[in-house]
């Protein structure tokens, strides 16, 4: 695919063979440059994101665009062996990378990574405790779809936790960090990586919802209790609701 698509442009079934293309180029720098732009508060941001989950031991999890499986690894920990994480993502490479550091990691037993579209999830109704998403709610094509799926599987009383990028709102921190996200991230991410995702990165934040239109989508979609957090200055928002 150019690199000189307008990503902003694109819909439909070219953003669905746009983006699964694209993370497949990236996968195996994913997680290396993960880190490096995020000087690793990523983790922090998952780590709060799976108490927002709230998990008990033996309970089962379903993380949607799971790619490398570093959320499925963090959501295992609350699960323990008697509970499963079943990790989706339609990007094979992205997956393949995920189920190596599950392997290495040893938690083979209590994760369980599978080929899937977040648009059309291959599980029974009312089977997950909580479902999570994390960096690709805004990769997917119908974002309402997504969710009325995340919905059915999650049993009455689950929990759906949403971890996605966000616009800080308070300046100056705001200007500073548009400025980082639109010139550093694409150079940084054109030298170790490739370019067009890392300019493709800040553009779909851009057409992203605001923190309350998403929260009104969730509702929509049937979710009640519905609330959310920002973390490091707005860069992030957790939003969460609850399967009536
Ligand atoms: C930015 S990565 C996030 C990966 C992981 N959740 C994390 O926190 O690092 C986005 C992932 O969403 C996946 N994805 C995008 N659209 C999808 C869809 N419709 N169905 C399944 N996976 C999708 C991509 O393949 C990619 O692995």
């Amino acid at each position: 695919m150019s690199t000189s698509l307008d990503t902003s442009q694109i819909f439909g079934e070219q953003k669905r063979t746009y983006v699964r293309s694209m993370f497949a180029r990236i996968a195996s720098r994913y997680d290396l440059l993960n880190s490096l732009l995020s000087l690793r508060i990523h983790h922090y941001w998952r780590h709060v994101a799976a108490k927002e989950a709230a998990l008990q031991p033996g309970q089962y999890a379903l993380d949607v665009c799971t790619g490398t499986a570093d959320f499925a690894l963090r959501l295992a920990k609350d699960v323990g062996a008697q509970g499963l994480v079943v990790g989706v993502d339609f990007c094979e490479p992205m997956l393949k990378i995920g189920m190596s550091k599950v392997r290495r990691q040893g938690v083979d037993g209590c994760i369980t990574l599978a080929l899937a579209d977040a648009q059309n999830l291959p599980f029974p109704s009312e089977r997950f405790d909580a479902v999570t998403v994390a960096f690709g709610i805004r990769n997917v094509v119908d974002m309402r779809q997504a969710f009325a799926e995340m919905w059915r599987v999650l049993k009455p009383g689950g929990r759906l936790v949403c971890l996605e990028f966000s616009h800080p709102r308070r300046q100056p921190f705001r200007s500073i960090y548009a400025f980082y996200f639109h010139r550093i991230l694409p150079l940084v991410g054109g030298l170790l990586s490739h370019r067009d995702a890392y300019t493709y990165l800040p553009v779909s934040v851009s057409y992203f919802p605001e923190r309350e239109q998403l929260a009104q989508v969730l509702r929509e979609v049937g979710f009640v209790q519905v609330k959310w957090t920002e973390l490091t200055f707005g860069i992030v928002c957790i939003h969460s609701g609850v399967k009536p």
